[in-house]
């Protein structure tokens, strides 16, 4: 009963059922690998985490914080932008500290649409995005993401007419590991700044990026209409301290940080400043991070086409998305594969019905892990 329309609007997780699936293989004995939750496995940089213990012995950092204090964060987050992208943010109008990336779109769709609005989605996408859409009551118009073009979308196929309000995109990919160049940020701005859409990009990838492969930023196309969302839960190890930014557009990140000032007071100050570090830190770091992920790629891709399966080499990311040959039923699949193996995916669907016939592997596991998974998944009759 005491439930809004929009609460009873947010969609429910597969991860639930998968969660289950994966107590029934322990009860049964089994060990589980769990490669379902694209959560870091690597713990973050030790000089982080030492700003941060030392933060907990300044009873300066216990109070609320302001807007002010959160100064050191931005022009860490602006210096970043610089320094990685070439790209220039005024650090006191075009950068919002966030409790994560996720906080972030939820209430950037707050506070740039009213419900009714519409909101351009890829399909497959990272699941609370539909989430979000709920919560702000948008209408969601799919973007399909085909394997044939890179899993970009085709924004010549959003009909005549379509007044979208925003338009969100991710690349690095979660789920489909797909990349964009420069030149698709610039088509997708221009497209956006054509018929007055906000062009939101989440690009909490930006630093797992493998070999010589580096992912842009879609703040190349230009501040004016475009907002970025940024987090260290990826690049940093840092999932569970909660903390990223939002930069670009002057008006959509005032917007934002209206809407959060009325909901949240900044994260902890400790965190603000480990963030700050972090975020300064030589590239090496992030890089020495990356290479763990890429080496992991390499262990699983070549077991997973030895199954049959089809999959791209990521060049970014922490995922492997696969086409089964034959599968109609990516949830049951899953289910079936934690159960029996103890193997924990993500069943393709669980991202929209353009994920079917697919599974996602969070590579979140040491290579012989991932090595004995996919021996194990070779096992499960796909249907
Ligand atoms: C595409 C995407 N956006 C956002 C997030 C969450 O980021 P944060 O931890 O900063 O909220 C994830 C986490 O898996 C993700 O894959």
């Amino acid at each position: 009963m005491w439930v809004s329309g929009r609460a009873g609007a947010v969609p429910g997780s597969v991860f639930a059922l998968m969660d289950a699936a994966k107590g029934e293989a322990r009860a049964a004995g089994r060990s589980v690998i769990d490669l379902s939750i694209g959560s870091s496995d690597l713990p973050p940089p030790d000089p982080v985490l030492e700003v941060l213990r030392e933060a907990t012995r300044d009873a300066g950092t216990y109070r609320y914080p302001l807007f002010s204090d959160t100064a050191p964060l931005r022009e860490a987050a602006a210096a970043y932008l610089d320094r990685r992208f070439g790209v220039q943010v005024d650090a006191g109008r075009e950068v919002l500290p966030l409790i994560g990336a996720q906080e972030g779109l939820a209430h950037l769709l707050l506070a740039v649409t009213d419900p009714g609005e519409t909101l351009l989605l890829p399909d497959p996408c990272y699941p609370p995005y539909l989430g979000a859409a709920a919560v702000a009551g948008l209408n969601v118009l799919t973007l399909p993401l085909r394997s044939e073009r890179g899993f970009l979308p085709d924004l010549g196929s959003v009909p005549q007419g379509v007044q979208a309000r925003v338009l969100l995109l991710n690349y690095p990919n979660n789920p489909t590991s797909a990349v964009a160049d420069v030149a698709f940020f610039q088509e997708a701005a221009a497209w956006c700044r054509a018929r007055g859409t906000l062009l939101v990009h989440d690009h909490p990838y930006a630093e797992l990026t493998f070999g010589e492969y580096r992912a842009p930023s879609a703040l190349q196309a230009g501040l004016d209409g475009v907002i970025e969302l940024h987090s260290l839960s990826k690049t940093h190890h840092m999932g569970g301290f909660r903390v990223g930014f939002a930069a670009g557009d002057a008006g959509a990140v005032a917007a934002l940080a209206r809407v959060k000032g009325a909901i949240d007071f900044h994260a902890y100050l400790g965190i603000q400043r480990a963030a700050a570090h972090a975020l300064a830190l030589p590239d090496a770091v992030g890089r020495a991070g990356a290479a763990v992920f890429e080496a992991r790629r390499d262990a699983l891709i070549p077991e997973l086409r030895a199954l049959g399966w089809e999959v791209a080499t990521p060049q970014a990311s922490m995922y492997a998305w696969a086409r089964v040959p034959g599968l109609r039923n990516s949830v049951a699949f899953a289910l079936q594969a934690a159960r029996q193996t103890g193997v924990a995916l993500s069943p393709g669907a669980a991202f929209g019905a353009g994920g079917e016939g697919f599974v996602r592997f969070a590579l979140v596991q040491p290579p012989g892990v991932l090595r004995e998974a996919a021996r194990l998944l070779g096992t499960v009759p796909v249907s």
